[in-house]
């Protein structure tokens, strides 16, 4: 699985892109208001955000609303992608946008935040994971806060199966089994590859985030982070 396939899969969806991820994620909105609402800082503060892989730019218009004075950075494999966050955020004027790969970024500037959404899982193995984790915590100020929102693996085989059956019935609500098996089941088990949540908080105690904690679950989806 290539990066250059996750990008064309994303500049192809761009514009059906906000439709489609609220019916094959289970309670986005919720996901992302839990993401929202566990940044530790106060509304006028003038913190420095960046949005790893922030997509349409749903989560950093979030953030935009909630600290105005913020400093964003949205990061996006995607030029489709980027152009509709650019849009989204016509009104947040300190916004800088970048079409870049996330693993191959040289971080200029230290930030206050560091958000992601349902991207970090295209990263290919545990180890690159770790060490990207690593990375993040290197380019944090002092009391900075890692916050990511993602697809996650179970402990063991039998919950890990559970979790996709409940994945599958949450779709269902809005999509047709027949499209499920066929197209997004096979479309995960090519491009995504998710980590163990389990592991996940290690390696994020192990790298040195203090508070690290899970902030909201429903089966495999999650938003877990800690603060530096
Ligand atoms: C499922 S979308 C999530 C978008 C947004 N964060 C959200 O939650 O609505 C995943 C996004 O990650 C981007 N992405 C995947 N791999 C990337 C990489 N290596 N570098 C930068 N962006 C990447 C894709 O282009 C896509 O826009």
């Amino acid at each position: 699985m290539t990066t250059s396939t996750v990008k064309e899969h994303f500049e192809a969806e761009a514009h059906e892109f906000d439709s489609i991820i609220v019916k094959l994620i289970p309670y986005y909105d919720q996901m992302i208001n839990a993401l929202i609402d566990s940044i530790q800082f106060d509304r006028f503060d003038s913190i420095r955000i960046i949005d790893l892989g922030c997509g349409t730019g749903t989560i950093a218009k979030r953030l935009a609303d909630r600290f105005p004075n913020s400093k964003i950075v949205c990061l996006d494999i995607a030029s489709k992608m980027i152009e509709i966050a650019k849009y989204k955020l016509l009104d947040h004027k300190n916004t800088e946008f970048i079409v870049g790969d996330f693993s191959k970024i040289d971080f200029k500037e230290q930030f206050d935040v560091v958000v992601s959404s349902l991207a970090l899982h295209h990263i290919e193995t545990d180890n690159e994971k770790k060490e990207f984790y690593t990375k993040i915590f290197n380019v944090l100020a002092n009391s900075g806060q890692f916050v990511n929102a993602d697809v996650v693996l179970a402990t063991t085989d039998y919950q890990q199966d559970t979790n996709m059956n409940r994945w599958m019935d949450y779709m269902n609500k809005s999509v047709s089994m027949d499209e499920i098996q066929n197209k997004w089941i096979p479309s995960y088990k090519v491009e995504d590859r998710p980590a163990k949540l389990i592991d996940q908080l290690k390696w994020l105690e192990e790298i040195g985030f203090r508070t690290v904690d899970v902030i909201w679950k429903y089966y495999n989806f999650s938003v877990y982070g800690g603060i530096k």
